[in-house]
Protein backbone atom coordinates (compact mmCIF):
# COMPACT_ATOMS: atom_id res chain seq x y z
CA UNK A 1 0.00 0.00 0.00
CA UNK A 2 1.15 3.52 -1.29
CA UNK A 3 -0.17 6.74 0.13
CA UNK A 4 1.02 9.85 -1.28
CA UNK A 5 -0.80 13.41 -1.01
CA UNK A 6 -2.59 15.06 -4.05
CA UNK A 7 -2.20 18.76 -3.92
CA UNK A 8 -5.92 20.65 -3.83
CA UNK A 9 -4.71 24.27 -3.45
CA UNK A 10 -1.73 26.15 -2.22
CA UNK A 11 -2.19 24.71 1.05
CA UNK A 12 -5.03 21.66 1.39
CA UNK A 13 -3.98 18.14 -0.52
CA UNK A 14 -5.72 15.35 -0.84
CA UNK A 15 -4.72 12.01 0.58
CA UNK A 16 -4.69 8.94 -2.50
CA UNK A 17 -4.04 5.46 -1.00
CA UNK A 18 -2.98 3.28 -3.70
CA UNK A 19 -2.98 -0.63 -3.47
CA UNK A 20 -0.82 -3.18 -4.69
CA UNK A 21 -1.30 -6.58 -4.80
CA UNK A 22 1.43 -8.81 -4.95
CA UNK A 23 1.02 -11.84 -7.57
CA UNK A 24 1.21 -15.25 -6.56
CA UNK A 25 2.89 -18.19 -7.65
CA UNK A 26 3.04 -21.77 -7.77
CA UNK A 27 6.34 -23.42 -7.85
CA UNK A 28 6.88 -26.69 -9.52
CA UNK A 29 6.93 -29.51 -7.76
CA UNK A 30 10.14 -30.52 -8.12
CA UNK A 31 11.50 -27.09 -6.85
CA UNK A 32 10.06 -27.34 -3.64
CA UNK A 33 12.49 -27.70 -0.70
CA UNK A 34 12.60 -30.50 1.12
CA UNK A 35 14.14 -31.79 5.15
CA UNK A 36 17.35 -33.41 4.24
CA UNK A 37 20.08 -35.17 6.35
CA UNK A 38 21.53 -34.00 9.78
CA UNK A 39 24.96 -34.16 10.64
CA UNK A 40 25.48 -33.93 14.03
CA UNK A 41 28.54 -32.07 15.64
CA UNK A 42 31.65 -34.25 16.82
CA UNK A 43 31.63 -35.45 19.76
CA UNK A 44 33.16 -33.51 23.45
CA UNK A 45 32.39 -30.12 21.17
CA UNK A 46 31.42 -28.07 23.29
CA UNK A 47 31.09 -24.48 21.46
CA UNK A 48 28.86 -25.44 18.04
CA UNK A 49 26.80 -23.83 15.64
CA UNK A 50 24.23 -25.13 13.10
CA UNK A 51 24.71 -24.01 9.37
CA UNK A 52 22.18 -25.27 7.44
CA UNK A 53 23.01 -25.56 3.20
CA UNK A 54 20.76 -25.17 -0.17
CA UNK A 55 21.64 -29.13 -1.42
CA UNK A 56 20.49 -29.81 -5.31
CA UNK A 57 22.03 -32.15 -7.57
CA UNK A 58 20.58 -32.19 -10.97
CA UNK A 59 21.35 -35.59 -11.36
CA UNK A 60 19.62 -37.16 -9.00
CA UNK A 61 16.13 -35.98 -10.23
CA UNK A 62 15.35 -35.15 -6.39
CA UNK A 63 14.11 -32.19 -5.19
CA UNK A 64 16.65 -29.53 -3.66
CA UNK A 65 16.31 -30.21 0.28
CA UNK A 66 18.25 -28.38 3.27
CA UNK A 67 21.27 -30.10 4.86
CA UNK A 68 22.17 -29.13 8.56
CA UNK A 69 25.70 -29.67 10.03
CA UNK A 70 26.66 -28.83 13.36
CA UNK A 71 29.98 -27.70 13.47
CA UNK A 72 32.71 -27.17 16.76
CA UNK A 73 33.70 -23.48 16.47
CA UNK A 74 36.96 -24.13 18.30
CA UNK A 75 37.89 -26.32 15.58
CA UNK A 76 37.12 -24.01 13.04
CA UNK A 77 38.32 -20.88 11.18
CA UNK A 78 36.39 -17.75 11.30
CA UNK A 79 34.75 -16.86 8.57
CA UNK A 80 31.61 -18.14 6.70
CA UNK A 81 34.08 -20.12 3.73
CA UNK A 82 36.06 -21.47 6.48
CA UNK A 83 32.65 -23.21 8.13
CA UNK A 84 31.93 -24.47 4.31
CA UNK A 85 35.66 -25.94 3.85
CA UNK A 86 35.44 -27.65 6.90
CA UNK A 87 32.29 -29.40 6.24
CA UNK A 88 33.25 -30.35 2.38
CA UNK A 89 37.23 -31.66 3.95
CA UNK A 90 35.84 -33.42 7.35
CA UNK A 91 32.09 -34.22 6.92
CA UNK A 92 30.38 -34.47 3.46
CA UNK A 93 32.51 -34.10 0.31
CA UNK A 94 29.66 -33.86 -2.35
CA UNK A 95 29.25 -30.32 -1.16
CA UNK A 96 29.96 -28.52 -4.22
CA UNK A 97 30.34 -24.49 -4.62
CA UNK A 98 33.08 -21.82 -6.07
CA UNK A 99 35.69 -20.78 -3.72
CA UNK A 100 39.39 -19.22 -5.14
CA UNK A 101 41.21 -16.33 -3.65
CA UNK A 102 39.86 -16.14 -0.31
CA UNK A 103 40.55 -12.82 0.15
CA UNK A 104 37.12 -11.19 -1.25
CA UNK A 105 38.35 -10.54 -4.56
CA UNK A 106 37.53 -12.54 -7.13
CA UNK A 107 33.85 -12.80 -6.33
CA UNK A 108 33.69 -16.48 -6.73
CA UNK A 109 32.56 -17.63 -3.42
CA UNK A 110 29.43 -15.13 -3.92
CA UNK A 111 26.31 -16.70 -1.86
CA UNK A 112 23.11 -16.12 -0.08
CA UNK A 113 23.58 -16.10 3.75
CA UNK A 114 21.07 -15.50 5.95
CA UNK A 115 19.31 -13.58 3.42
CA UNK A 116 21.80 -11.40 2.12
CA UNK A 117 24.06 -11.86 -0.52
CA UNK A 118 27.68 -11.73 0.48
CA UNK A 119 31.36 -13.19 -0.05
CA UNK A 120 31.56 -16.26 2.24
CA UNK A 121 35.51 -15.52 2.49
CA UNK A 122 35.31 -12.44 4.21
CA UNK A 123 31.96 -12.63 6.32
CA UNK A 124 32.70 -13.30 9.61
CA UNK A 125 30.50 -16.11 11.32
CA UNK A 126 30.55 -14.34 14.60
CA UNK A 127 28.57 -11.65 12.70
CA UNK A 128 24.94 -13.99 12.51
CA UNK A 129 23.42 -14.93 15.72
CA UNK A 130 22.01 -18.88 15.52
CA UNK A 131 21.76 -21.37 12.75
CA UNK A 132 23.83 -19.67 9.69
CA UNK A 133 21.65 -20.38 6.70
CA UNK A 134 23.49 -20.58 3.17
CA UNK A 135 21.80 -20.50 -0.43
CA UNK A 136 22.85 -19.92 -3.70
CA UNK A 137 22.69 -16.42 -5.17
CA UNK A 138 19.25 -15.62 -5.93
CA UNK A 139 17.74 -15.22 -9.68
CA UNK A 140 20.15 -17.53 -11.19
CA UNK A 141 19.43 -20.93 -12.27
CA UNK A 142 21.63 -23.25 -9.96
CA UNK A 143 23.83 -25.91 -11.75
CA UNK A 144 24.76 -28.14 -8.62
CA UNK A 145 24.27 -27.19 -4.59
CA UNK A 146 25.91 -23.60 -4.17
CA UNK A 147 27.17 -23.14 -7.65
CA UNK A 148 25.10 -20.71 -9.80
CA UNK A 149 25.16 -20.24 -13.43
CA UNK A 150 26.62 -17.15 -14.23
CA UNK A 151 25.97 -17.13 -17.95
CA UNK A 152 23.63 -14.48 -18.31
CA UNK A 153 26.00 -12.35 -16.04
CA UNK A 154 28.98 -12.97 -17.53
CA UNK A 155 27.98 -12.83 -20.97
CA UNK A 156 26.20 -8.80 -20.30
CA UNK A 157 29.76 -7.82 -19.34
CA UNK A 158 31.48 -9.28 -21.89
CA UNK A 159 28.85 -7.80 -24.51
CA UNK A 160 29.16 -4.44 -22.43
CA UNK A 161 25.11 -4.60 -23.29
CA UNK A 162 22.53 -6.87 -21.56
CA UNK A 163 21.48 -9.82 -22.76
CA UNK A 164 18.27 -9.14 -23.55
CA UNK A 165 19.94 -6.44 -26.16
CA UNK A 166 22.47 -8.52 -27.62
CA UNK A 167 20.99 -12.26 -26.95
CA UNK A 168 23.84 -13.84 -29.50
CA UNK A 169 26.81 -12.14 -27.50
CA UNK A 170 27.81 -15.29 -25.55
CA UNK A 171 26.66 -18.62 -25.99
CA UNK A 172 28.88 -20.25 -23.38
CA UNK A 173 28.40 -21.55 -19.89
CA UNK A 174 29.91 -20.61 -16.61
S1 LIG B 1 37.04 -16.64 -2.79
FE1 LIG B 1 37.42 -14.86 -3.99
S2 LIG B 1 36.03 -13.43 -3.18
FE2 LIG B 1 35.77 -15.15 -1.90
Amino acid sequence: MRIFYKRLSRHFYDPVIELTFMAEFTLPKNSVLTEGKTYPAPEGAGNIRRFEIYRWNPDTGENPRIDAYHLDMDDCGPMVLDAILKIKNEVDSTLTFRRSCREGVCGSCSMNVNGKNTLACIKAIDAYEGTIKIMPLPHMPVVKDLVPDLTHFLCAIRSNKTVDRNPNACTGRF
